[in-house]
């Protein structure tokens, strides 16, 4: 099949198909490009990048210009008000591998534009010109520019703004058709960009408002533009990618994804997200992408009674496709509302599920809470942790016995709000497995105090399991004991690492059955006001 459109040139770089991903700071990150790269963008933008914060090269400003290897070509963009600034900013990322450096002239952003930067310059053309001199006489590499319409709808510098860029040797200028002061509001206006194909001889490349494969085929034909940038629209949704890449390629655009096909990818997104950037920076940011793979996807709308007729305020929904399993769970520490609790669950060597609990507001469904869970530990159910959970009791091994029962907890239980009459039985079989030494639990005011051999005395806080990390294969990942010892202050490295190994030691002296379940020991020493020790020790380490 014949291309429908002719590869967008940037300097020497052609670039297929010419289908940009907008740069969305706090959006699109390195994980998010490479995951959405794929999917068939020729080319990917960083988030803008402070050329200030770049002349201190703190690990936060450096890991935003990182690139992932599939990210070829790749465009770091920059944001700043003095051309030399500029300058030296774009050495640097060219150093550090931009195949193409993009100035921003087009963030609204009050903390932006206060400092004169992004749209802010666009107020004083010759200054827009005097960077993008700077930049281009900087590096080695093709310099792009992007910009909205002007500051204002009385100042429409658009043009006389992307002449100087052209004669500045800037090799393409991206255009989001709205003005500084229009924010997101009302829409892009393409007539404006077709007036700006008509206008220079650099490539152009339309932006705003793209949300369906046939209306950016027909925008990218009636402008006449050489690319065209998506940006919103892509999000929760980056088969619109695909589709308007197929388009480009002449073929039929694919169909769009099921509801099972979508869920599935944002478990994959999810759990990328999770493996690079650890949960607590990842939930936050999954948050707004998970709303929207959801989005019209999940209908619980229609929540059932339950057979005694009453209309209860939470139920537990496992629902794809319309089919529904019920089952009556409570959700006791959630404010009384209607919730609905969604799981996602992505089957393979290593399954994982994601519970989504939604809350009715005014009548709408509103995600209330993520919860990310692997289904397997050491390649094991919950269900098989149960069963020998109540073998090992029988069997005079209480303590692997007590461990085993809180790994098929961990891995049973949806979220750590949700009860059930199933998850209650687990839940007494766990409390009347605790061996005898901590019958009234386990805790900071119970510790488990273990005398080792010459004398010291160890006390545990916690004991629980470790389970396989998210990033590994089932089967591959053993199990570890993770114990915690509450010490008076975690001293230096040597001698903190030596407290944590004589304290596994003491522990299996103690009790040697753990030595038949697990690896491996994980202890943490915790102190008041300090960062904890850990060290993780294989059971044959341990004498
Ligand atoms: C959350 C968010 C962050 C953005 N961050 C940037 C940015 O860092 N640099 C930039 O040039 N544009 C940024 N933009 C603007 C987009 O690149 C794009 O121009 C705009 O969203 C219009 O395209 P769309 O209608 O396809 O979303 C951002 C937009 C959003 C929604």
């Amino acid at each position: 099949m014949p291309r429908t459109v002719a590869p967008l040139q940037i300097g020497p770089l052609e670039v297929w198909p010419p289908l940009v991903l907008a740069p969305m700071s706090g959006v699109t990150n390195m994980t998010m490009r490479a995951l959405y790269k794929p999917f068939g963008l020729g080319l990917t933008v960083t988030e803008f990048v402070s050329s200030n914060a770049l002349k201190f090269g703190s690990k936060r400003t450096m890991a935003m210009i990182d690139r992932h290897p599939s990210e070829r070509p790749g465009s770091t963009q920059l944001w700043g008000d003095d051309p030399q600034t500029m300058a030296q900013a774009a050495r640097l990322v060219r150093e550090c591998g931009a195949d193409v450096v993009d100035i921003n002239f087009g963030c609204p952003a009050p903390k932006v534009t206060k400092t004169d930067g992004g749209s802010a310059c666009l107020r004083d053309p010759q200054r827009c010109e005097a960077i993008m001199r700077a930049v281009v006489e900087a590096v080695d590499c093709p310099v792009t520019m992007k910009m909205r319409l002007g500051w204002s709808e009385n100042d429409l510098v658009y043009v006389d703004v992307a002449k100087r860029a052209q004669a500045a040797g800037v090799a393409a200028v991206t255009l989001h058709a709205r003005t500084a002061k229009q924010f997101y509001k009302g829409s892009a206006d393409w007539a404006h960009i077709a007036r700006l194909k008509e206008a220079i001889d650099i490539p152009v490349i339309g932006n705003g408002d793209l949300d369906d494969a046939h209306l950016a085929m027909r925008r990218m034909r009636e402008s006449g533009v050489d690319g065209i940038m998506l940006g919103r629209a892509t999000l929760g949704n980056p088969w619109l990618i695909s589709q308007i890449a197929d388009l480009m390629e002449g073929r039929e655009a694919s169909a769009t994804p099921t509801p099972a096909d979508r869920l599935r990818f944002c478990l994959v997104h999810y759990r990328t997200m999770v493996d690079e950037l650890g949960e607590a920076r990842a939930v936050p940011q999954m948050r707004k992408h998970v709303a929207l793979y959801l989005k019209g996807i999940l209908d619980a709308s229609t929540l059932t009674k339950t057979a005694s007729g009453a209309n209860p305020d939470a139920q537990f929904f496992c629902t794809l496709n319309k089919s529904a399993n019920e089952a009556e769970f409570a959700i006791p520490q959630l404010p009384p509302g209607k919730y609905a609790f969604a799981m996602v669950r992505m089957e393979g060597s290593n399954p994982w599920r994601l519970s989504l609990l939604l809350r009715q507001e005014a009548g709408q469904w509103l995600l209330a809470g993520l919860y990310p869970k692997h289904l397997t530990a050491n390649g094991h159910d919950g269900l098989w942790y149960w069963k020998e959970a109540r073998t090992l009791s029988t069997g005079k091994e209480p303590w692997n016995a007590w461990l085993y029962f809180q790994e098929a907890q961990a891995l049973l239980m949806p979220a750590n709000f949700v009860s059930s009459t199933h998850l209650d039985k687990l839940q007494t079989e766990l409390t009347s497995a605790l061996p005898p030494a901590i019958s009234g639990g386990i805790g900071p005011d119970t510790p488990l105090v273990v005398k080792a051999a010459d004398g010291a005395e160890f006390r545990f806080t916690a004991l629980s399991v470790q389970d396989a990390p998210l990033s590994n294969a089932a089967g591959s990942t053993p199990l570890d004991v993770l114990a915690h010892i509450k010490v008076d202050s975690i001293g230096d490295g040597a001698s903190a690492r030596q407290r944590n190994v004589a304290a596994a030691s003491a522990l299996l002296a103690a009790h040697p059955e753990l030595r038949k379940s697990f690896h491996g020991v994980w202890v943490f020493a915790d102190a008041a006001g300090q960062n904890s020790y850990s060290t993780e020790l294989a059971m044959s380490d341990i004498k």
